[in-house]
């Protein structure tokens, strides 16, 4: 027993292990209820009682070195391990995902830019509206059929208070508080109750344009429209107004662009026509300015509106509109280069 033990002691004396795993293999193989040291202890029991005291201490001093030996062994990867886990400072950055602008906030913006250089100034009014400001004090009689219940989202016990189907209430929410000259340009969210497909959303966007002042003309609306489209849409762009019916504009007009796609010759996306429809448009009705505090033989006026998801689609040809509010990081993307 005495040279077993004296020659264990001799073997954990020269224990190495190159791994963390060979040493938990060591650790097994000498100091586990299974182990080389434990057999031993076992033994014991059968060494003559004279020879126990020796036998005893050897062993005890065997199961301390090899307790000793492994531990500073472990302390050893412990440490090889701690060093290996340190961050690298010297290590490139990872590369930062930036995000990109949502195509719709693209043109918004392109469409601010062109009428803030006409001098327009950003206006907002809120998106959870009154009937007033949404329709009433834009000239629709009591019994327009703008105001049904299928285009209108109600507020639930509250049927004056509805989310804003357009943003020509802003144009109210100006006019109730300013002093002509007005100029004014208002982006913003507007819903209507309409079942979602791939061209119609119940939440879009719009922009609406304002101008009130002494002697507006038509021609000045004209201008503006020209200017706007050609800023827009490329310089070789052509207008064509069309008359129309708004409640808050006499006359009314709808404009149409050159077909951006085909330059006016005839394509699938005009349906043969060489033109594109973009905006409504026309003179601020009298009974308008007069509804919301302007006096209308001082005054006169022009307003626009149009939509956003509309002007994006002939730039970037956008199939269906549900793409814009699905956020799907691939189709973003595809806007990187016009950011
Ligand atoms: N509010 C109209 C709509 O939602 C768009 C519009 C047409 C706005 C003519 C205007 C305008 O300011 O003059 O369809």
């Amino acid at each position: 027993m005495i040279e077993k033990i004296e020659q264990l002691i001799a073997e954990i004396n020269a224990l190495k292990a190159s791994s963390a795993q060979e040493l938990e293999s060591l650790r097994l193989k000498y100091l586990s209820k299974k182990g080389a040291i434990n057999d031993l202890m076992a033994d014991f029991r059968n060494v003559p009682n004279e020879q126990k005291r020796e036998i005893g201490q050897k062993l005890n001093e065997l199961k301390n070195l090899a307790q000793d030996k492994i531990n500073a062994l472990k302390e050893m990867f412990d440490a090889q391990k701690a060093e290996s886990d340190k961050p690298d400072l010297t290590r490139t950055a990872y590369p930062t995902v930036l995000g990109t602008r949502h195509p719709l906030n693209i043109v918004k913006n392109e469409i601010i830019d062109i009428f803030s250089r006409l001098g327009f100034v950003l206006a907002d009014g809120p998106e959870v509206e009154d009937d007033w400001h949404v329709f009433s004090s834009m000239n629709f009689a009591e019994d327009h059929p703008a105001r049904d219940m299928q285009d209108t989202f109600f507020v639930e016990a509250h049927p004056d208070i509805i989310l804003r189907t357009h943003t020509s209430s802003v144009q109210s929410r100006v006019m109730e508080v300013s002093e002509p000259p007005i100029r004014i340009i208002c982006p913003g969210r507007v819903y209507r109750n309409e079942a979602i497909s791939y061209r119609a959303h119940c939440f879009f966007h719009q922009v609406e344009a304002l101008y009130v002042d002494k002697k507006v003309s038509f021609s000045d609306l004209k201008q503006v429209l020209l200017y706007f489209a050609q800023q827009m849409f490329g310089p070789d762009t052509k207008i064509r107004l069309r008359p129309s019916y708004f409640p808050f504009t006499e006359p009314s007009a709808e404009m149409d662009i050159s077909c951006n796609i085909c330059g006016g010759k005839g394509c699938a996306f005009c349906k043969g026509t060489g033109w594109v429809e973009i905006l409504g448009c026309g003179m601020v009705d009298p009974n308008v300015l007069e509804l919301n505090g302007i006096n209308s033989k001082e005054y006169s006026g022009f307003a626009l509106g149009m939509g956003i998801e509309r002007i994006t689609n002939l730039k970037y040809q956008v199939k269906d509109l549900r793409m814009f509010s699905e956020n799907d990081v691939r189709f973003l993307k595809e806007f990187e280069a016009a950011n």
